[in-house]
């Protein structure tokens, strides 16, 4: 699946939100209050990742099977570099369709090199202890665990924390 990563713009807003709600349960996945202010904080940014939808027309052209993979905004990341020169994935989603093709992996490495700049020695997140498919999806990009918090979720699931140095042999303050 060819795709590009962009700033998002405040005309996406509603897409992500959608993404959101396809890509986490209720009440797990975030009020469009709660993605408003997380994506509006000062110190926060939200990447996108845009499918072309050329895929589709070029292998309906040459009369193959016409691929069912989606277009537009497929995936999102929001994240922040806090004061203390550490940064946090706040959320990071692909809409089922589109994953395994390495866009949560351009996403979230995108970000790892926008928070590098700003400069986060390294970067943390938390993900429930149930969610396979990041757990793995971290430990592929390096993540070690350093934390639990029981009962993080509304769900009364627990998270655990993940952490990535992204500056190795900075001193943070
Ligand atoms: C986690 C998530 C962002 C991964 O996005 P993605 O675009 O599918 O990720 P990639 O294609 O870049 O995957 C990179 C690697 O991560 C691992 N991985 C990703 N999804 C996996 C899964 N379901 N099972 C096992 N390993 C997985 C694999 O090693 C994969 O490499 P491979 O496809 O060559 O085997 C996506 O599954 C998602 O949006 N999930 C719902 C929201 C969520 O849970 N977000 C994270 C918690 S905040």
């Amino acid at each position: 699946m060819d795709f590009k990563i962009r700033q998002s713009r405040r005309e996406d807003f509603d897409t992500l939100w959608r993404i959101d709600k396809e890509c986490f349960p209720p009440g797990i996945s975030y009020s469009r209050l709660e993605l408003a202010v997380y994506m509006r904080r000062p110190r926060s940014f939200t990447l996108l990742a845009e499918a072309a939808a050329t895929d589709n027309k070029k292998s309906s052209a040459k009369g193959s099977q016409v691929a069912d993979s989606p277009v537009g905004v497929v995936g999102f990341i929001v994240a922040e570099a806090n004061r203390r020169g550490t940064g946090h994935i706040i959320t990071i989603d692909v809409l089922p369709t589109a994953r395994r093709f390495g866009i949560g992996s351009t996403l979230l490495s995108t970000a790892e090199e926008h928070l590098r700049a700003a400069p986060c020695h390294a970067v943390e997140l938390e993900t429930a202890v149930d969610n396979l498919a990041a757990l793995a999806f971290y430990k592929r990009h390096s993540y070690d665990l350093i934390n639990t918090i029981p009962g993080y979720y509304s769900n009364g699931v627990d998270a655990l924390v993940l952490r990535k140095v992204l500056i190795p042999g900075s001193n943070p303050s």
